[in-house]
């Protein structure tokens, strides 16, 4: 079907030709000699608006058009009148793909976000979301070019696999066993006749298989859809998010650092660059601030500190915490809020104790503490977590016996330490927290099309 999309009707200066736009229905008003019809494609934010002179069409061609039909209008390009608009279509031929009747829920602008949830399936048919999915996909595209361009291969890291990257046992199992016959050994569960003849899971995380990568073609990012069945009912979390985790062999901590830093401001700044007209339209309309923020995150320096240091500001700062701070704890969400308020910047955390970082991370010689960095940023904590890799076999080895998990599993991630070793890091930036902090949106359930969450799979 031959069509003009929206984004570039508006763009087009050819007045006096014919156009076709076909699209949603947002409104319509109508007089007894003229209706306007606004309608979207969802290739921009704005609206095309025609101009139906009802003389020329038949009334009940005319009365099935409301908010939410499907619509093909023909017409010529002309110069608008009204105020708000460049360009308008004077219509000459109107088909109509699909009615909506007055149940349509998307009637009136003004809905709550947490309403829109429960219509996932409708609303990419609104500003708010499409701005969203546009913005989703203009920074997935900016991340492929950013490390195409800085010479990373991008790695399909596989999606089912045997490991716990994490080793934190937040995994979704994978099986084709019936349920309610699993076959038992010694009282056990019995793999053997599983599919894969082995326990399976969905991954936690790309990383072990992207190390195997970049210690061979030396570095890699993968990008991909990735599973925890962590029971965090936040507005942050979720149980089906997309990470990208790139892996540079002869990185140290500081090259991560560099990196992370770099990429960050690189993709906000895609973003401001490609997505202008969508996000004014999230700053005028949720966050008057977003633009100033965006902006500012490009020009700063990520402040860098030590966890010990983080901890020393959080406990002369006097502030009564909710989770009292102490050497050794996990740092919360409030924490480390309080840390990129203290220095106005997004905050670079590295040497965390190695009792709350996983198993491969770069044991520093103070035997205490690991090469763990987590990048911090206003409005969403933490985007970013990452280390530097334990490349010792040894001290590798070890870590995993102290920490009571299945070397057995593990026992090609110890090979690469075994043959060739090398010094390398990485680290994973969760998507949805990036387009969360980028469109300014307040829970991640609204910057992926279709969330997962506990007790949450509808559509
Ligand atoms: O800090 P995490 O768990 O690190 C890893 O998975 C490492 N394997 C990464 C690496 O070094 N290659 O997760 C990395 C990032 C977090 O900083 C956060 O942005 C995001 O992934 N993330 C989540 N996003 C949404 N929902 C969840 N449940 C998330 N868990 C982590
Ligand atoms: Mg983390």
């Amino acid at each position: 079907m031959k069509r003009t999309k929206v984004i570039d009707i508006l763009k087009s200066t050819a007045f006096g030709s014919e156009v076709t736009v076909m699209g949603w229905v947002r409104t319509k008003r109508d007089s007894k000699t003229i209706a306007f019809i606004a309608v979207n494609d969802g290739s921009v934010i704005h609206n095309i608006q025609a101009v139906v002179d009802v003389a020329n069409f038949d009334t009940e061609l005319l009365k099935s058009i409301s908010t939410g039909a499907c619509v093909s209008i023909t017409g010529t390009l002309v110069q608008s009148q009204g105020k708000g608009q460049s360009s308008e279509i004077q219509a000459k031929k109107i088909e109509v793909f699909g009615t909506a009747d007055d149940t349509f829920p998307l009637q009136k602008k003004g809905h709550t976000l947490e309403f829109l949830r429960e219509i996932a399936h409708l609303r990419p048919r609104t500003n708010t979301f499409g701005a969203v999915l546009r913005v989703r996909h203009h920074l997935a595209y900016g991340i492929h070019k950013f490390f195409n361009d800085k010479g990373f291969f991008y790695l399909n890291s596989p999606i089912i696999t045997s490991s716990d990257a994490e080793g934190a046992g937040e995994m979704f199992r994978v099986t084709t066993l019936d349920m309610d016959k699993l076959p038992r050994k010694d009282g056990k569960l019995n793999f053997e006749e599983d599919f894969f003849g082995k326990e399976t899971n969905l991954t936690v995380s790309g990383q072990l298989e992207g190390e195997a990568a970049a210690t061979g073609i030396g570095q890699i990012y993968t990008f991909g859809p990735t599973f925890r069945a962590e029971n965090s009912n936040t507005p942050r979390h979720l149980a089906e998010f997309w990470m990208i985790e790139p892996e540079a062999a002869f990185n140290d901590i500081n090259d991560n650092m560099d990196l992370a830093e770099e990429m960050l401001k690189y993709l906000v700044k895609y973003a401001l660059d490609n997505c202008a007209d969508d996000l004014t339209f999230l700053n005028n309309m949720y966050d008057k601030d977003l633009l100033n923020r965006l902006n500012t995150v490009v020009h700063s320096t990520f402040k860098r500190i030590t966890y010990t240091e983080g901890v020393d500001i959080l406990e002369k700062s006097g502030h009564k915490f909710e989770f009292p701070v102490k050497w050794g704890i996990d740092l919360q969400r409030e924490h480390e809020s309080f840390l990129v308020e203290h220095f106005k910047t997004p905050v670079i955390v590295t040497g965390y104790p190695k009792e709350i970082k996983a198993f491969y991370m770069k044991q520093n010689e103070d035997g205490k503490t690991v090469r763990a960095m987590d990048v911090l940023f206003p409005y969403v904590g933490e985007i970013i977590g990452g280390s530097q890799r334990e490349e010792n076999y040894d001290k590798l080895k070890a870590r995993i016996l102290e920490m009571g998990i299945d070397e057995k599993t593990l026992w090609w991630y110890l090979e690469l330490r075994k043959f060739g070793t090398c010094p390398h890091a990485g680290f994973g930036l969760g998507l949805e927290r990036l387009v969360l902090f980028i469109t300014g949106m307040t829970n991640v359930r609204d910057v992926i099309p279709f969330p997962r969450t506990p007790k949450n799979a509808e559509f």
